[in-house]
């Protein structure tokens, strides 16, 4: 425990300490591409000869004639550039000699595979532009994309990316509706979907939920329609059309549109834990640069490598790290179409087996859940060709960072812990895999070529200690705007600082420039005037031995103004019981101080989280102050909020 330093005038304190740290693995930076921080150090003085230099290595049709143009909130980067994001990701690498190198090798539920080389991913991609332009799409038109996690999926975006049209890819978990609202709201000519996809045993009905959207979506002229299985379907006659008939009817080479390097690559909707769904708009060049750079830098990307990279492609991290960066790179690329748990909780390392993955990045939320289904699933595998493991998408609390060193890596694998978000498009906070060492908890310094900083609401630095993360230069991948809102944009990314990047994330930068990320700053707790981040309060609970996942809110409290509930959820052989919650206050007290005492603990067997797995403590809020429950439509599962409820009350009484 550490005497408390946080003052109120500070942003948010900085309490929980953690003294583990591991070096890189000898073995691992023997072989790294960048042993030492030196490119870094320099392209933090000047990002654009950084930038410009790493540019290089994709193939233009045209060089750039400037590589940033920034007009505050507005970046331009590489202008005047002629690039093709499917030509980078394909052609480039036939061109190379790597035309039977394996690009994805795929996995369906049921335990089906497809293995594609770049050969077969540039065939079937240029058929499938070529049966896109007869549909009529044409450059800058909208293409909405509502699949399971298939190839088809893959070819999907960059048939869209060689002709210039703009994908909008909608995760295949989201209802009817949300599609319907994203399709509008994008106005988006065709929708590419399947006749259905495997989920835990059971199948999506897509286009069953696709019909349905559809029917409120004005723009939409033709549907395609994938067939994953033989699943029952209505197919309206002059509107739908079975993609493999599609490509089968296609010339075979669809010459690929020259870009502008600005122009509009994609629209993701993210509507975050809170708000209406905004189209996150994401341009060709710089995203590319930002992307394909990253992936070599942080996963060290070999030319032997199979990188696994968990995520939906409805996601950011599948845009950025399971399409365009790997294959913009030449990798070979491991893509799972189920879950984690199906039909044994071991699937996930029986992959890793069976393809022999290299690197493996996958989410706190799926860690946690691993550790709750215990040891002995990873340990029934061999899972020796790992070499470098990632987190992204939660802050990775100690424990669970431990826990995947030890059980995944077997303490022999390097961790990257890797802040970004949908908007900033690429990793921005990582440390690099042979250069630093890792702290459990803390994502580490900015990558090459990103300037990060925390600062106050009254806009003044915070060297060391708790503020707000800003980021506070332009960088290649960054949004270029809301889809159809730009004062949205303007409002909510660029209005708390002059032209710097307000990231609603508080963070702790320590003496040596690591930031440690905290939480959302809209969950940040206010115990007694002190601001403490989400992520310590439940780091100390994931700490004790008993608890797997845990999530930390203030709700209203008479004298302090906010008191601590925390709703956790144990390991698998574990009860809830009173001394167990004494225990856990006192364990907190102990990790933390006394300011963070938990003034209650509900036990839970779920947590509520959004589709992408993230907590929604907001709904948490509502049911520890009473409240009727706000808006539950982002929720992977509406139920858990009920039974909280229940269980609320029920604990309380008891
Ligand atoms: C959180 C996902 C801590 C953060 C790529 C961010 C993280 C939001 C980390 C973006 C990390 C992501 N440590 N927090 N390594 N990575 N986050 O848009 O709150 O789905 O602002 O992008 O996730 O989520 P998004």
């Amino acid at each position: 425990m550490k005497d408390e330093r946080s003052s109120t005038q500070e942003e948010l304190s900085d309490l929980l300490v953690e003294e583990r740290h591991f070096e890189p693995p000898e073995e691992f930076k023997a072989l790294a591409y960048l042993r030492t921080g030196e490119i870094r150090e320099k392209s933090w003085e000047d990002p654009e000869d950084f930038w410009g230099n790493a540019a290089k290595g994709l193939h233009w049709f045209k060089p750039w004639d400037r590589v940033l143009e920034w007009e505050p909130p507005n970046a331009k980067w590489f202008v005047g550039g002629k690039i093709n994001a499917c030509y980078n990701c394909c052609d480039r690498h036939i061109k190379a000699g790597q035309r039977n190198k394996a690009a994805l090798i795929w996995e369906g539920e049921p335990g089906d595979s497809r293995v594609m080389t770049y050969w077969d991913l540039y065939r079937e991609v240029n058929q499938f532009a070529n049966a896109l332009k007869s549909l009529g799409v044409k450059k800058g038109d909208r293409v909405a994309i509502y699949l399971p996690m298939i190839p088809e999926a893959v070819v999907s975006m960059l048939a869209c990316a060689r002709i210039g049209a703009i994908h909008s890819v909608v995760f295949g978990g989201f209802s009817a509706e949300s599609l319907r609202d994203r399709i509008n709201d994008a106005g988006a000519k065709v929708l590419i979907t399947a006749d259905g996809g495997y989920r835990r045993g059971q199948i999506i009905p897509l286009k069953h939920d696709a019909d349905y959207a559809v029917k409120e979506t004005p723009s939409i002229e033709h549907v395609v329609i994938v067939r994953r299985g033989d699943f029952p379907l209505r197919v309206k006659a002059g509107r739908d059309h079975w993609y493999h008939r599609l490509i089968q009817e296609a010339a075979s080479y669809c010459e690929p549109e020259q870009c502008d390097s600005e122009d509009i690559l994609y629209i993701l909707y993210t509507s975050g834990t809170t708000g209406k769904p905004k189209g996150i708009v994401h341009t060709t060049g710089g995203y590319l640069v930002g992307t394909y750079t990253t992936t070599k830098h942080i996963f060290d990307l070999h030319h032997d490598d199979v990188f696994w990279c968990t995520a939906d492609v409805g996601w950011v991290t599948g845009h950025s790290y399971l399409v365009y960066g790997p294959l913009a790179a030449g990798a070979t690329c491991v893509m799972y179409e189920g879950a984690p748990d199906w039909p044994d909780r071991d699937r996930f390392w029986a992959i890793i087996e069976k393809y022999g993955v290299s690197i493996f990045y996958t989410a706190p939320t799926a860690i946690r859940a691993f550790m709750k289904w215990g040891d002995k699933w990873p340990d029934q595998h061999d899972l020796s060709t790992l070499r470098l493991l990632g987190s992204v998408g939660e802050p990775i609390n100690p424990e669970a960072w431990m826990w995947y060193h030890e059980h995944i890596g077997r303490a022999s694998c390097p961790i990257v812990d890797t802040w970004w978000q949908t908007e900033t498009g690429m990793i921005m906070i990582s440390t690099l895999p042979g250069v630093d060492r890792m702290k459990p908890g803390s994502a580490g310094p900015p990558v090459s070529g990103v300037r990060v900083a925390l600062y106050n609401s009254q806009g003044q630095e915070v060297k060391t200690g708790g503020g707000l993360l800003a980021i506070t230069y332009p960088w290649p991948a960054m949004l270029r705007g809301i889809w159809g809102d730009p004062e949205r944009y303007q409002e909510q990314y660029w209005s708390k600082w002059e032209n710097i990047y307000f990231a609603a994330d508080g963070a702790k930068r320590s003496e040596d420039g690591y930031f440690t990320l905290l939480g959302r700053v809209d969950d940040v707790l206010n115990i007694a005037g002190h601001r403490i981040g989400t992520m310590e309060v439940e780091s100390a609970l994931v700490d004790h031995p008993a608890v797997a996942e845990s999530a930390a809110v203030g709700i209203k409290h008479e004298i302090k103004g906010q008191a601590i509930v925390a709703f956790v959820t144990l390991k698998e052989g574990h009860k809830f019981s009173t001394e167990v919650e004494a225990d856990l206050k006192e364990h907190v007290v102990q990790k933390i101080g006394p300011i963070a005492r938990p003034e209650r603990i509900v036990f839970s067997a779920d947590l509520p989280k959004t589709r992408s797995g993230k907590i929604m403590r907001r709904l948490l809020r509502d049911i520890g102050e009473g409240k009727i429950l706000g808006d539950t439509t982002t929720l992977a599962d509406a139920t858990i909020v009920e039974r909280l409820k229940q269980q609320y009350e029920e604990q309380e009484d008891a």
